[in-house]
C-alpha cells in the first residue's frame, strides 16, 4: 500500500478563506515568520484521504473483525452504548480541576462505582486511582508495605506462584519486596507442601502472597481457604490479582476467599475495549484494616454531597494524576447497571464457552491439565511440534482464518502453551468455527507442516523475525 505522500496528486482537499484574507493576514505576521517554501504536506481530495485511512484501518484486527481468544486478556465485545455514554459532553468536557460543587454528577458516578466494586469484591474500601492492573498491583504492594511499616514489622518478602503473570513479581519487586517463588503441583495449583515449607523457613520475613484465582492455567485454586489460613496464621496478607474476575464475578469474591487486597481490571471484565495501549483502570479494594492506606482521593458522600477526600494522612498518596481514567469508570458503571444480576450469567457463559472448546479440542491437542476449567484453558502444541510445526506457527496460521492468535508460551510452566479465553460474548457458531479451524490446522500440520510454518499467508505483514523486530526495530519507511 502506498503512503499518503506517495498518493498525493496536488488536489486541494480543503480551501481556507480567499487570497485577500491571506494577504490581509500577512500584515499582522512578521516577515520572518512567513513560510518561504512549500510545506510539503500531501495533497488529496477529502474522499481520497478518507479512503486512505479506511484502507489502513481495515488492515487492523479487532474484536469487531472476528474472534479474539487471547488468554488472560478477556478480549470480549463491549456494548457500544457504553462508548456513547463515556462520550457524553458533560463527562468529556468536565475539567478535573472543577470544584466538587460543580462536579456532583461525575463524583456521584465514581462513588457509586466504588460502592458497586465493594459489593463485587467483598472489600471494605475502594480507590479508583490506579490506571491498569499492574498499577493496581504496585499500589496494593505499597499498601502492604506501609501496613507492616506501621506495625514495626520488617517483612521484606512476597510469595508468588511459578504460574503467576509476569506483572506480579515485577510489581512486588518495584515496591521493594524480594520475590520468593512457590511451586505449582501436578494439578497446576499452588503446592501447599511447598508453601508450608517456605513459611516454616522464612515465615517472619513474608509480607504477603500474590495469587490470581482462577490461576493462569484457568483452574480454580481449590485450596485457597487453606492458603489464606496459613498466610494469616503467619501474620501475612493475601493479594488477589483480579485480572481473572470474569470467571467468578457474582459467584464468589476475593473477600470470601480470604484475600486482603485486590485489584480489578475494569478494561477486562467491565467493558472497556483494550489492547493497542488504550486507557484502562485498575481500582484496588482493601479490607477494613488497610483502609487508611489506599491512594487518594477517595470519593465520599457527606450530607448528600459527594466530595473528593485527599485528607488521609496514612494514605500511600496519589499514584496517578487527578483520580484515574474517568472515561473507563463511566463504561464500567454503565455496564454494571445494564447487567445487574445478569453479571452472573456473563460468568456462567464465559466458563461454559471455555469448557466447550476445551472438550472439543482435547482429542487433537494435549491439555496442560485435564480438569474442568474456568473462563480459559491451556493446551500445548508438543504433539504438533513433534510433527514438524509448533505453537507459534499454529497461532500465526489462525490469522489466515480471520481468528486472532491466542496467548502463546504463557504460562511459563506449560511447554508450547496455547492459552485460549473465548469469553462469554462469542456465539456457539463462532466457537464451532474456532474448533473446526483448530482441528483443520492440526490436520494441515500432518499433511504439510511447511505450509503452516510459513503462515500467515493472507495478513498484510507476513512472517517477521520476532526477536529481531523486538531487539532492533527498523521503523524507517523506505520505498
Ligand atoms: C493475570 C494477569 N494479571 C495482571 C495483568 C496486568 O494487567 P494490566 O495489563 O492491566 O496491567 C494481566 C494482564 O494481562 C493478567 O492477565
Amino acid at each position: 500500500m502506498k503512503t499518503i505522500f506517495e498518493k498525493s496528486n496536488g488536489v486541494n482537499g480543503v480551501c481556507i478563506g480567499n487570497s485577500d484574507d491571506i494577504d490581509n493576514l500577512k500584515i499582522s505576521i512578521s516577515e520572518e515568520f512567513i513560510r518561504k517554501d512549500n510545506i510539503g504536506l500531501p495533497q488529496l481530495s477529502e474522499v481520497e484521504v478518507m479512503r486512505h485511512y479506511k484502507e489502513l484501518s481495515d488492515k487492523n484486527f479487532c474484536v469487531e473483525t472476528g474472534m479474539y481468544p487471547l488468554g488472560s486478556c478477556t478480549m470480549k465485545y463491549n456494548p457500544k452504548v457504553n462508548e456513547m455514554l463515556a462520550g457524553l459532553e458533560g463527562f468529556v468536557n468536565l475539567h478535573p480541576l472543577q470544584s466538587d460543587e460543580d462536579s456532583q454528577g461525575a463524583l456521584e458516578l465514581m462513588y457509586n462505582l466504588q460502592e458497586s466494586l465493594k459489593v463485587l469484591t467483598g472489600m471494605n474500601s475502594v480507590s479508583l486511582q490506579p490506571a491498569a492492573g499492574a498499577h493496581g498491583e504496585f499500589s496494593g504492594m505499597l499498601i502492604i508495605k506501609k501496613y507492616f511499616e506501621k506495625r514495626g514489622e520488617n517483612r521484606k518478602k512476597v510469595i508468588v506462584p511459578d504460574s503467576a503473570h509476569g506483572t506480579n513479581p515485577a510489581s512486588a519487586s518495584m515496591a521493594g519486596f524480594e520475590i520468593v517463588q512457590v511451586k505449582s503441583n501436578e494439578q497446576g495449583q499452588v503446592d501447599i507442601e511447598d508453601l508450608k515449607k517456605l513459611l516454616k523457613e522464612q515465615g517472619s520475613e513474608i509480607a504477603a502472597i500474590m495469587m490470581t484465582n482462577p490461576n493462569t492455567v484457568g483452574l480454580f485454586e481449590e485450596k485457597v481457604l487453606e492458603i489464606s489460613k496459613l498466610m494469616h496464621d503467619n501474620g501475612s496478607l493475601l493479594y488477589y490479582d483480579g485480572a481473572n474476575l470474569n470467571a467468578i464475578m457474582g459467584y464468589t469474591n476475593p473477600a470470601i476467599m480470604g484475600f486482603d487486597v485486590c485489584h480489578i481490571n475494569l478494561h477486562k471484565t467491565f467493558s472497556t475495549p483494550h489492547g493497542g495501549g488504550g486507557p484502562g483502570a485498575g481500582p484496588i479494594g482493601v479490607v477494613d484494616k488497610l483502609k487508611d492506606f489506599i491512594p487518594t482521593p477517595v470519593i465520599e458522600k457527606k450530607n448528600d454531597k459527594y466530595i473528593r477526600n485527599y485528607n488521609m494522612p496514612d494514605s500511600i498518596g496519589k499514584v496517578r494524576s487527578f483520580y484515574g481514567n474517568f472515561g473507563v469508570f463511566v463504561r464500567a458503571y454503565a455496564y454494571i447497571l445494564m447487567m445487574g444480576k445478569s453479571l452472573k450469567h456473563a460468568t456462567e457463559d464465559a466458563v461454559l464457552n471455555a469448557n466447550y472448546l476445551k472438550e472439543k479440542l482435547k482429542s487433537v491437542y494435549d491439555l496442560a491439565f485435564d480438569e474442568k476449567c474456568m473462563h480459559e484453558f491451556v493446551i500445548c502444541g508438543e504433539k504438533q511440534k513433534e510433527e514438524g510445526s509448533s505453537t507459534l506457527h499454529i497461532a500465526k496460521r489462525l490469522m489466515d482464518y480471520k481468528i486472532h492468535p491466542p496467548t502463546v508460551y504463557f504460562p511459563l510452566i506449560v511447554h508450547e502453551a496455547i492459552m485460549v479465553e473465548p469469553t462469554e460474548t462469542e456465539s456457539k457458531e463462532r466457537l464451532d468455527n474456532f474448533i473446526d479451524v483448530m482441528l483443520k490446522i492440526a490436520d494441515e500440520i500432518k499433511q504439510n507442516p511447511e505450509m503452516v510454518n510459513a503462515a500467515p499467508h493472507t495478513a498484510p505483514i507476513k512472517k517477521v523475525d520476532e526477536t529481531l523486530a523486538a531487539r532492533k526495530p527498523d521503523l524507517k519507511y523506505t520505498k
